[in-house]
């Protein structure tokens, strides 16, 4: 049986770090209230004019350099981003030419704060097929342009007056605003005759709550695509019913890994490292505890990195790998619930 290993790991993140003092200056908000909610100290953002496909490419650009590959190897590249450049066409081909792999298949995956559960299915599928050796695994999102204010200056200015208006659109979409942050991540996955790869994987989609994340406008259902009706409505902004996610999460969340753990008879007590995704400090913990995981088991970076909603995975192996924690043969259990809703688990012999 073909398995894969992950050769080469890279991170981006943009600019200097975006405090939760300085969203302070331009909404109605506060840090206690930040860190207690989300556990989020601080994100970053990507200025004006950089795309999901920028901040990919130099993640992979890392990666690819750690895997110390000749580029022109990678035979596959799977991008995940719910934040991309254009409406259409996807960021994948637009990444594959800055990284100069013009020709090669890329696929772009919508599967939001999921998109390594599915990432991994596919690596694993393409792998054990025979359809690729060497794939680029990449995650980016660049939520700035979503961000409820258009004066950007706060982040500079320690003197910034806010207008009654911006204070007033971003403190209505304050739970967005203080969640997300930019930022990439980026993964080589190569195939091998050794026991490493995906174990087992507990994948689910549910559209019945796709109302409890989503962006209303810049669909084609609507016509004509793009009013100013909608701009007014703020409709580029996304919805967020927080408590009901929250709620699905820790639900959703323990059921998977105790599923997957059971259909690959393994004990929790043999996983090394439990990868979670970072969309809320408070969810990882309300997990780790019901299932009884000791919390050196679970490794966070969302003080530090915000919600980069499909990127926070790969972002997290990266520091791991970096920091020398993620070892040869590990047994790892990766969880991710992200909107759509898509939800699940993977079993990972590293
Ligand atoms: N600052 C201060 N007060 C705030 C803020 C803020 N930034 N945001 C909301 N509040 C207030 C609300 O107005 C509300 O006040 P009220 O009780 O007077 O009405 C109160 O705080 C509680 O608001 P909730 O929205 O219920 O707060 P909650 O504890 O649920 O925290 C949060 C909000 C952090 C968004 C949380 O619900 C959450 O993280 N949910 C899950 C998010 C998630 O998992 N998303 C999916 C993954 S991401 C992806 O797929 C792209």
């Amino acid at each position: 049986r073909l398995g894969f290993e992950i050769i080469g790991t890279g991170s981006y993140l943009p600019g200097k770090p975006v405090k939760n003092q300085d969203l302070m200056k331009t909404m109605d908000t506060s840090d206690d209230w930040i860190v207690q909610r989300s556990g989020i100290r601080q994100r970053h953002f990507a200025p004006d004019g950089v795309g999901a496909s920028d901040l990919g490419a130099e993640a992979a650009k890392k990666a690819i350099a750690a895997a110390q590959i000749n580029p022109q190897d990678i035979d596959y590249i799977i991008f995940a981003t719910m934040t991309p450049d254009y409406v259409f066409p996807g960021s994948a081909s637009l990444l594959g030419t800055k990284l100069g792999l013009d020709g090669i298949p890329s696929l772009d995956i919508r599967q939001q704060c999921a998109a390594m559960l599915y990432g991994l299915h596919l690596v694993d599928s393409l792998i054990r097929s025979g359809a690729a050796k060497v794939i680029l695994f990449v995650a980016a999102e660049t939520h700035a342009g979503f961000m409820p204010w258009t004066d950007w200056s706060f982040v500079d200015s320690e003197e910034f007056v806010v207008s009654k208006e911006q204070w007033a659109l971003a403190s209505h979409h304050r739970s967005i605003a203080i969640l997300f942050g930019d930022g990439a991540g980026a993964l080589v996955f190569r195939a091998t005759s050794r026991e490493a790869g995906l174990l087992g994987i507990d994948l689910h989609s549910d559209g019945r709550y796709a109302d409890l994340l989503h962006v209303p406008g810049g669909g084609f259902r609507r016509r004509p695509y793009w009013t100013e009706e909608m701009l007014q409505q703020d409709a580029h902004i996304p919805r967020m019913y927080g408590r009901d996610l929250f709620k699905l999460a820790v639900t959703k969340l323990p059921e998977s890994i105790q599923a997957l753990a059971h259909s690959t008879s393994t004990s929790l007590e043999q996983i090394e490292w439990f990868l979670a995704h970072q969309a809320n400090e408070r969810i990882n913990e309300y997990v780790r505890k019901k299932l009884e995981i000791p919390k050196e088991k679970m490794p966070s970076n969302i003080e530090q990195v915000g919600n980069t909603s499909g990127a926070t995975i790969p972002i997290l192996i990266d520091e791991l790998t970096r920091e020398g924690k993620l070892r040869v043969g590990d047994l790892n259990m990766v969880f991710a619930l992200g909107a759509g809703v898509h939800w699940g688990s993977a079993l990972l012999r590293w």
